[in-house]
């Protein structure tokens, strides 16, 4: 019997923007197969192509520097997609004219359809009036000869362009269909992989295959074996399931590790859940002892975060000695996902550039990047996105509350309790908070009243991180989560010293003045098991609450951290709830929680848990804010 044919890649030319790998995994939830490749593939190396998209990009087609594709590609006889900065260049390279503009358009606008121009387009009439997520600054002001306009935002008179003419298929896109604001993007690029004929042509099962495959052959090759660090989260669990099935059970071994860190049961329910999912060769140590050591004295975000990392792997290498095994014949297994790489600095998309440090993920620390290059690291889900690997593991037939259990990350609890090293702050940070308040009071709504805590956490703005102060909203704040949103937005892009903002829970009374935090005193204040204890006992009481209000469901994730502020001096801290809706983490929206939901659930934490003086609800999209504290 002939073997199948190989499914025709859609390629994805990378062009050093944010979401390349974001269009890629999108073309994956068409059924189709997506291949990263570098912005400059020659023509000639994209001749299997099924079709052509060329990604956005930071860059400029007047820069000579700016990354640019091989000018043949436009003439190759498959549909291409040009995205932002791609479809700007196939504008300029066709004999259309680009030009700069004063001012950037940037976030939602509103698309309007050009009616029977968009036939036969990725335009669908549905998208008419919808909103669209822009990101740029030049823009197409003349189209190519032979392109037709088939949609326009008020900024920009070419939002969407095509050229059928002589059998050609060529679309550009100023705005991004990739993004989850884009209402109508799911349906733009459907059409894009349906006038390619390729929707069907892969499927999540072939991605299976093919890892376990990929699998198979790397541990063949010195006859090798995989242990890997499980948590109970999906990214790890899916992970071990592929290696399982895979390998012979006695060539993967699994180590759960209790950091110390952990939330109230959580070790429990996870021991339950991975011996429900009838997973082989899996062990349990508690490491508490050993993690909370290596952190006494810590209190910087990126310290803790690579200490976390660091211990994990010492604690793979003690377990590979108690076990007797050959280290040199085991290689690290890793539920490594895409975010967990880009925002721990790793490249855009086929690694010509390198993105900004947002976090240093536990599974990319130094110490692991050197395993990597010297191909000791198996990280089968490293493409995918949170949403795509839930996919596989629903395919794996893993149980569904371990498919979809909020994610928790490695770090656990270590980031969530936030610390500070007890040190005053200098001259200019005390006089840029009491001016960032001043500022913000100027514009806020009737009956709000704004404090700034001097305590910072971890932003992402314009894909950099951000270590900034952040905002409190008290008083007789209305209980509109809409007018809070546009509050939060504007405060956070109009200031240069908060990049997060948070609303009082229990100080919502009109006329009240805002409260006055402090840090709390007996500083420093590190990673110490009576503050996660405290912690825990919030979390719990967040958790079961979310439970009974059937909400689990709704939130995506709903991180509790803790911080050493106060009011009065006492030695209390506040409790901040961080519940967000994302479909992949690169970006978030805070969620809407029901008023009264909240209010049970911050009277019971300062009724049941000592010594907590404030509960505060996160209101920050991410960007600006990232969806944990640290
Ligand atoms: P941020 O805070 O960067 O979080 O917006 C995005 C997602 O990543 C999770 N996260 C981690 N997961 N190891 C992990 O396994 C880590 O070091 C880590 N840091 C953040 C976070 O919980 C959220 O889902």
């Amino acid at each position: 019997m002939a073997a199948a044919a190989a499914p025709k890649p859609v390629y994805v030319l990378d062009c050093g923007g944010q979401y390349c790998h974001l269009i890629a995994s999108r073309i994956r939830g068409h059924e189709c197969l997506s291949v990263i490749v570098d912005c400059d593939t020659p023509a000639s190396e994209l001749a299997d192509a099924g079709a052509i998209i060329v990604s956005g990009g930071p860059q400029s087609v007047f820069d000579p520097e700016s990354m640019k594709v091989d000018k043949a590609i436009w003439d190759l006889p498959v549909p291409i997609l040009g995205i932002c900065y791609g479809c700007q260049m196939m504008c300029h390279d066709l004999g259309g004219k680009v030009e700069p503009a004063e001012t950037g358009e940037y976030g939602p606008a509103t698309l309007s359809f050009d009616g029977a121009a968009a036939a036969g387009g990725v335009i669908p009439a549905s998208a008419d009036g919808t909103t669209v997520w822009m990101s740029h600054r030049d823009r197409v002001m003349e189209m190519p000869a032979a392109f037709e306009r088939t949609a326009f935002t008020a900024e920009c008179p070419y939002a969407a362009v095509q050229c059928l003419e002589g059998g050609k298929r060529l679309y550009g896109l100023q705005l991004h269909p990739e993004v989850t604001h884009t209402q109508e993007g799911p349906k733009m690029l459907g059409a894009f992989v349906d006038i390619a004929g390729l929707r069907g042509s892969w499927k999540m099962d072939n991605f299976i295959e093919e890892q376990i495959a990929k699998i198979q052959a790397k541990v063949a090759d010195g006859d090798r074996n995989v242990f890997v660090l499980v948590s109970g989260g999906v990214d790890s669990t899916v992970t071990y399931s592929l290696l399982a099935k895979a390998l012979p059970a006695e060539k993967i071994l699994g180590l759960y590790v209790d950091t110390g860190m952990m939330r109230k049961n959580e070790t429990e329910l996870v021991q339950t859940a991975l011996a429900t999912a009838g997973l082989p060769n899996l062990h349990y140590v508690n490491a508490e002892a050993q993690f909370l050591g290596a952190l006494e004295g810590v209190t910087a975000p990126e310290a803790k975060r690579r200490i976390i990392g660091q211990q994990f792997l010492q604690i793979q290498k003690e377990q590979v000695a108690k076990f007797g095994l050959n280290p040199e014949k085991w290689l690290l297994g890793q539920g490594t996902i895409y975010p967990d790489t880009i925002e721990s600095g790793g490249s855009s998309g086929s690694s010509k550039k390198k993105a900004d440090v947002i976090k240093t993920h536990h599974n990319r620390v130094p110490e692991i990047d050197a395993l990597i290059a010297k191909g000791l690291v198996i990280e089968p889900v490293m493409e995918l996105y949170k949403d795509e690997v839930r996919a596989v593991g629903e395919r794996l037939e893993l149980p569904p509350p371990l498919v979809w259990r909020h994610p928790f990350p490695g770090p656990g609890l270590g980031v969530r309790l936030l610390c500070h090293d007890g040190a005053a702050e200098t001259v200019e940070e005390l006089a840029a908070r009491a001016q960032a308040v001043t500022d913000i009071s100027k514009a806020l709504p009737e009956g709000m009243v704004v404090s700034v805590p001097p305590l910072k956490s971890v932003g992402c703005q314009g894909d950099s991180r951000t270590y900034r102060n952040f905002a409190v909203l008290s008083g007789g704040y209305a209980q509109d989560w809409e007018l809070l949103n546009t509050t939060a937005t504007a405060i956070i892009n109009g200031s240069s010293v908060v990049n997060r903002c948070v609303v009082s829970l229990t100080s919502t009374s009109a006329g009240a003045a805002a409260p006055a935090f402090e840090l709390t005193p007996g500083g420093p204040h590190t990673v110490t098991k009576p503050r996660l204890d405290r912690l825990r006992d919030a979390d719990a009481i967040v958790m079961a609450e979310l439970e009974a209000a059937k909400l689990m469901s709704s939130i995506w994730q709903c991180p509790v951290a803790m911080a050493p502020l106060c009011v009065g001096g006492s030695s209390d801290e506040v409790i901040i709830l961080r519940p967000v809706n994302s479909t992949e983490a690169m970006t978030a929206e805070f969620s809407r929680v029901p008023w009264e939901v909240c209010q049970k659930i911050a009277s019971r934490i300062m009724a049941e848990v000592g010594g907590v003086s404030d509960v505060l609800y996160d209101i920050t999209n991410k960007p600006p804010g990232t969806i944990e504290w640290e």
